[in-house]
């Protein structure tokens, strides 16, 4: 009973190994599928949460990390990519433990990105923090926070993990800064902005 079981298996992973190896070959490019030669860019401005009832958050990337906005110092590209580091070092970051990709030994800066955008190891947080629902491209389900004096486990969706990222800094900046323009996480309109309708 058993043989039989594990034959297909086997030819599968044959067949996967050939996909990997015949990535080059002409055959190759007729499968749609991923495309690691596509340069990876550092975007300036992202428009996030497109989707969102109460309008899109314009996210300037490039004033968050090029050292314009600060938070008691640059803002180091980990404190938002936290899956973009060696493992070792998520050791002292509990609850993260998370790399991507599996085994990295790099730690995502400025500097590495510049050297070589795609072996830098960025990932887009949505890539894993899906939306409700849906399933994530990287991952086979989605991100959980385990509460561990509870038990209980919270799905980190884009909407959990991009409000828990962005709101526990700026509520730093605003206890420190008078008169900062940094969002808080009660004036959903200071990052959700609705768009004009054009009817
Ligand atoms: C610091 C900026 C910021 C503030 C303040 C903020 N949000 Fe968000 N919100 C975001 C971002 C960023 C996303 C996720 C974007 C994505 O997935 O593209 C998001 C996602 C969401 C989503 C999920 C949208 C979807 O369709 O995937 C909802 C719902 C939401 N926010 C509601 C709120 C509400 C309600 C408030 C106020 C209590 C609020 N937000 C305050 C930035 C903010
Ligand atoms: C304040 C938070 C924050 C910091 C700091 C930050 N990023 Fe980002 N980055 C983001 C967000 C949010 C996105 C959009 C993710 C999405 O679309 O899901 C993004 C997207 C990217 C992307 C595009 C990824 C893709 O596949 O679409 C790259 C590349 C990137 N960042 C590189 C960097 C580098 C290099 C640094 C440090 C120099 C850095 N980021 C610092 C939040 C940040
Ligand atoms: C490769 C998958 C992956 C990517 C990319 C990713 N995350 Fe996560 N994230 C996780 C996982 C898995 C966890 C659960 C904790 C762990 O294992 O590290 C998590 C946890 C979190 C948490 C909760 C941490 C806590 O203190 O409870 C936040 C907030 C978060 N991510 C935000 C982001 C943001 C913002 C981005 C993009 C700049 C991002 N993540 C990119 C996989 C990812
Ligand atoms: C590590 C700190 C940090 C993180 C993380 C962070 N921000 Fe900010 N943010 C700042 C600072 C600092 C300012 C500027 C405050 C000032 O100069 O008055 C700011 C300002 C802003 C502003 C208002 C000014 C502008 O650029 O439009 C928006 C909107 C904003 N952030 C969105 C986000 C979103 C969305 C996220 C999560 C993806 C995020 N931020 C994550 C530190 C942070």
């Amino acid at each position: 009973m058993h043989k039989h079981f594990v034959i297909p298996v086997f030819v599968l992973f044959l067949a996967a190994g050939y996909l990997f190896v015949g990535s080059n070959t002409p055959t190759a490019q007729r499968l749609a599928a991923p495309t690691p030669e596509k340069k990876k860019v550092m975007p300036e401005v992202v428009l996030l949460a497109k989707n969102a009832k109460l309008g899109p958050v314009t996210f300037n990337h490039v004033k968050h990390n090029g050292g314009e906005y600060s938070a008691g110092g640059p803002i180091a590209c980990i404190e938002c990519h936290h899956t973009a580091q060696p493992a070792a070092d998520l050791v002292s970051a509990p609850p993260h433990k998370a790399v991507w990709p599996a085994g990295r030994t790099t730690t995502l800066t400025a500097e590495l990105f510049a050297e070589d955008p795609n072996k830098a190891g960025v990932a887009a947080c949505r890539d894993c923090h899906a939306r409700a629902g849906s399933k994530p491209k990287l991952l086979d389900k989605m991100p959980v926070f385990e509460d561990l004096g509870t038990g209980k486990t919270t799905k980190l969706t884009n909407q959990l993990a991009f409000h828990q990222a962005c709101d526990t800094c700026h509520f730093q900046i605003g206890f420190r800064t008078e008169g900062t323009t940094a969002p808080k996480s009660t004036n959903c309109a200071s990052c959700h902005k609705p768009v004009k309708s054009k009817r």
